[in-house]
């Protein structure tokens, strides 16, 4: 991934006070409108959702803009800039669609999507008809929009597209303390699935934990304790000085006999969970290998167990 070069947002879009529509005013929608609309970077313009109670609350979050019902009704909302925050399936056929709207100037905007797996390629509707086109994925999880208002600075945020639209998104990004950088398009579907497994697959194992903990007739606010002083000291210990060297516990010691039993208790409490946990040690034992400290013996009976 490579670094853009920085320029002012105002001199990226050639204008003072670009405006901003959005067609898909979720989580990250209204999340990343209201980071720009308070840093004063754009006017919110319109903004579009199929149900009018999700357009309204998203209005009412952001603190401004105009909630509009049909997507035809965009052809009067000029605007700079065009955020299609939708799910990420419904961003080609919103991109059409909005191709296909009477009287919109699209050499003048810029429009962008903010899919991790997606490229710019979904845009190709507005490409065809002068909009310059950027995919904008910001490594960041949005469940609440509230808290991500605080915690969004320092967020890398991955570009991928046109140059015009690119230096724009870099000078928008960059002054609400995202860290941008670009990837190549063909890069994406790694680069998500690897964000995808950090972010979403954490949560998978936090639950997956509690619900062996659960099994275990530990009740839940111990549970919840023990996994939030477990999982954040292992993780700030990972993020330090490296997964390798972070690796402690029974694969890394060799301790054969303490797997079987944890996978003998697994297959008969929670069977579902038995693939899960093997799967997993495969990939501790990788790391295990790395740090050298089990002969090759120790390290065959762990593989041996884990792929029984
Ligand atoms: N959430 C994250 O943490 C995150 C992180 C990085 C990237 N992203 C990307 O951001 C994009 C949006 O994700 P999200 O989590 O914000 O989704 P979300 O919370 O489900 O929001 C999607 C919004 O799009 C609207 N919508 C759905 N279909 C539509 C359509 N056909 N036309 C107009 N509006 C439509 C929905 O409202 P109605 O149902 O009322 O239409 C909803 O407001 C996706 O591309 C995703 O990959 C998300």
């Amino acid at each position: 991934m490579n670094k853009p070069t920085k320029i002012s947002p105002n001199s990226a879009l050639n204008t003072s006070l670009p405006t901003l529509n959005i067609i898909g005013s979720g989580k990250l929608g209204r999340t990343l409108a209201r980071l720009f609309s308070d840093a004063g970077l754009v006017t919110m313009g319109a903004i579009y959702n199929r149900n009018i109670e999700s357009s309204q609350a998203a209005q009412a979050f952001i603190g401004s803009g105009r909630v509009t019902t049909n997507i035809e009704q965009l052809s009067s909302e000029p605007a700079e800039l065009w955020m299609i925050s939708t799910p990420d399936d419904t961003i080609k056929p919103c991109a059409e669609q909005l191709a296909n709207l009477i009287g919109i100037d699209w050499k003048k905007a810029t429009a962008l999507h903010c899919s991790g797996l997606k490229t710019s390629a979904e845009l190709i509707a507005l490409q065809k008809q002068g909009c310059a086109t950027a995919s904008a994925h910001p490594a960041h999880s949005f469940a609440s929009p509230e808290h991500s208002l605080s915690s969004f600075p320092s967020t890398v945020c991955t570009l991928e597209g046109n140059e015009r639209a690119t230096n724009i998104l870099d000078a928008l990004f960059s002054a609400i303390g995202g860290q941008v950088t670009t990837i190549e398009p063909e890069a994406k579907p790694l680069y998500h699935a690897a964000t995808v497994m950090a972010s979403n697959y954490l949560i998978t194992l936090l639950g997956t934990s509690e619900t062996l903990l659960k099994k275990a007739g530990i009740e839940d606010a111990l549970a919840n304790a023990v996994l939030a002083a477990l999982m954040r000291q292992s993780l700030e210990n990972g993020l330090q000085v490296g997964p390798v060297n972070a690796l402690t516990g029974p694969i890394a010691r060799g301790d054969s006999n303490t797997l079987q039993a944890h996978i003998k208790a697994i297959k008969q409490s929670v069977p579902e969970l038995d693939s899960v946990y093997s799967s997993m040690g495969i990939q501790a034992l990788k790391l295990a290998r790395q740090q050298g400290y089990l002969d090759s013996e120790e390290l065959a009976a762990i593989e041996k167990i884990l792929h029984d």
